[in-house]
């Protein structure tokens, strides 16, 4: 009983706390698979490294990886569990189509959205639940539907023009954001929220977006946040939370009672019907498990493939649009471009065929560049090859290790873009240079994940900018790029110093 009771003296569970931790790092440092690989000791002992920069430090790992890849070289260990790899060339090899390659689970649940397409690890199920979607978001879908995306430029170019006519400020950002949701929304689930027709342009959703990595950073580091919040009623918070969150709530509950909708709707659809198909028909209509058919698993797709053509997008326009309209030469090489390959158009409508746009070489290369500054996620994207080890340089990385490369570092590699952070269409006008970087210029990421809403939001990005440049001018006031769009954290989407806002006063172009 003696000894029983030492045992248990406060002094020897804290002995034997204490060993346990020296343990465990010692085998992490010294005996774990992944202990030949270079990197800070501590970040490789414990995972509450990483946690101190994502949340102590808002979201700044991003940068610290940066910053052990200049101490450490290209491949790096940032966690006990996962490796980080800043090499352009790698990126070929990482995300590709060949193999299997799964997500990290870690990461990917930390969102919050167990099902959607973008956060299911598997490399299977995640192959099964794209597969009824591929069809829908092709460039012939897109092309198809160029009309939806007509009407909202229309709407967005005739909310500009009164603030024209008043001479009063416009928050150009929130227009942005707003014709964005309206686009997406509209393109997914067949219905229409009027984010450009409020006064504000819905800009309390735009800033709830922009502040969403956080709940994802908690998250991945203190495992029942996430559900924690999520488990509180969106009744109560429509009620009782701040407008912000008020508003997101009764957004995400409207449009999960429609998703619901169309679910029990599907079964009797028809082509011929009136009302629009959406994702929810396509998952309705395709071979996917009944398990993957119900209104939760369903609506975990809609509010994740709406969502990802959010912010996203926006980022891009907002840094196109500002760089655009701020350079002169810039913007008469493009108007030039655009008078001599369209009809000169009175009206504020927006019908310019998208392949003419498409066709375009300096507007391509506008908005490739701006894809390049802003590629709209700020993150690694981790794979991990389940069944095969994969070799990097000398290293060859167990089979089941995250690793994982960060888009922005690539895009802004002053070896592959001199200057890097210089707006300079000019680096792909030229077929040479532009043919250099096709391999190490992914905005959208490459592979099995390639980002499902690339052809749409090509499409939005030609069609808005076709529809500005005739009509208006903008002047930021002064404001400079370091000002706007440094990349300041990481929120799983890129966050800027000035955020989402972008402040102009614009005028119709005398021509
Ligand atoms: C310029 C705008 C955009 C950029 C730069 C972008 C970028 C990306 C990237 C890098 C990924 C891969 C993410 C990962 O590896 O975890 C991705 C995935 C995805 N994106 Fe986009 N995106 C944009 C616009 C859109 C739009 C407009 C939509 C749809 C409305 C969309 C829907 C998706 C979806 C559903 C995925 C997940 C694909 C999968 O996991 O199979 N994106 N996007």
């Amino acid at each position: 009983m003696e000894v029983f009771s030492s045992l248990l003296s406060w002094q020897s569970i804290a002995v034997t706390v204490v060993l346990y931790f020296l343990t465990l790092a010692f085998y992490r440092l010294y005996l774990h698979p992944l202990a030949k690989f270079p990197g800070p000791k501590l970040a490789a002992i414990t995972r509450y490294y990483e946690a101190y920069y994502d949340i102590i430090k808002n979201g700044q790992y991003t940068f610290r990886i940066a910053e052990m890849h200049k101490i450490y070289g290209p491949i790096v260990r940032i966690s006990p569990y996962e490796l980080h790899i800043n090499d352009p060339s790698y990126f070929e090899k990482l995300y590709r189509h060949e193999g299997r390659w799964n997500k990290y689970d870690w990461a990917v649940e930390a969102h919050n959205a167990p099902g959607g397409i973008i956060f299911t690890p598997d490399h299977d199920q995640h192959r099964a639940r794209r597969l009824p979607l591929n069809a829908y978001f092709s460039k012939a879908s897109v092309l198809r539907r160029q009309g939806l995306i007509d009407r909202k430029v229309e709407k967005f170019c005739g909310r500009i023009a009164e603030f024209a006519a008043t001479g009063k400020p416009i928050d150009l950002g929130a227009a942005i954001s707003a014709f964005q949701r309206d686009v997406s929304t509209d393109f997914v689930l067949g219905k229409n929220y009027n984010n450009l027709d409020q006064p504000d342009f819905g800009v309390g959703m735009t800033l709830f977006m922009q502040g969403g990595g956080t709940m994802w950073r908690l998250t991945k580091h203190i495992r029942w946040y996430g559900p924690a919040m999520l488990s509180i009623p969106k009744d109560f918070l429509i009620k009782n939370a701040d407008p912000d969150t008020a508003n997101f709530m009764r957004y995400a509950k409207d449009s999960e009672e429609e998703t619901a909708r169309l679910l029990k709707a599907a079964a009797s659809y028809k082509p011929e019907d009136d009302a629009p198909r959406t994702i929810v028909h396509e998952i309705f209509d395709s071979n996917l498990p009944p398990e993957d058919k119900t209104v939760k698993r369903v609506f975990s797709d809609v509010a994740t493939v709406t969502g990802a053509g959010f912010e996203t997008t926006s980022s891009v326009l907002r840094l196109i649009v500002y760089y655009v309209f701020s350079n002169p030469e810039i913007l008469r090489r493009l108007r030039a471009e655009l008078a001599n390959a369209t009809k000169p158009s009175s009206s504020l409508d927006a019908t310019i065929p998208l392949h003419t746009l498409e066709q375009l070489p300096y507007l391509t290369a506008v908005l490739m560049e701006g894809m390049r500054l802003s590629p709209a996620i700020a993150t690694r994207s981790q794979r991990i090859a389940p069944d095969r080890d994969l070799i990097y340089d000398k290293y060859r990385i167990p089979a089941g290790t995250p690793v994982g490369m960060t888009v922005v570092f690539m895009h802004t590699d002053e070896k592959l873009y001199p200057d890097p952070h210089k707006f300079d269409p000019e680096r792909w006008v030229n077929p040479e240079t532009r043919k250099k970087s096709e391999k190490t210029y992914a905005p959208f990421s490459r592979g099995t994940r390639i980002c499902l809403g690339m052809h749409l939001a090509w499409a939005e990005m030609y069609l808005v900018m076709a529809a500005l440049l005739p009509k208006f001018d903008f002047d930021f006031k002064g404001l400079t790029p370091e000002d706007h769009f440094e990349v300041m954290s990481d929120q799983f989407i890129i966050s800027t110093k000035g955020k989402a806002v972008l402040e102009a006063r614009v005028s119709l172009r005398k021509t």
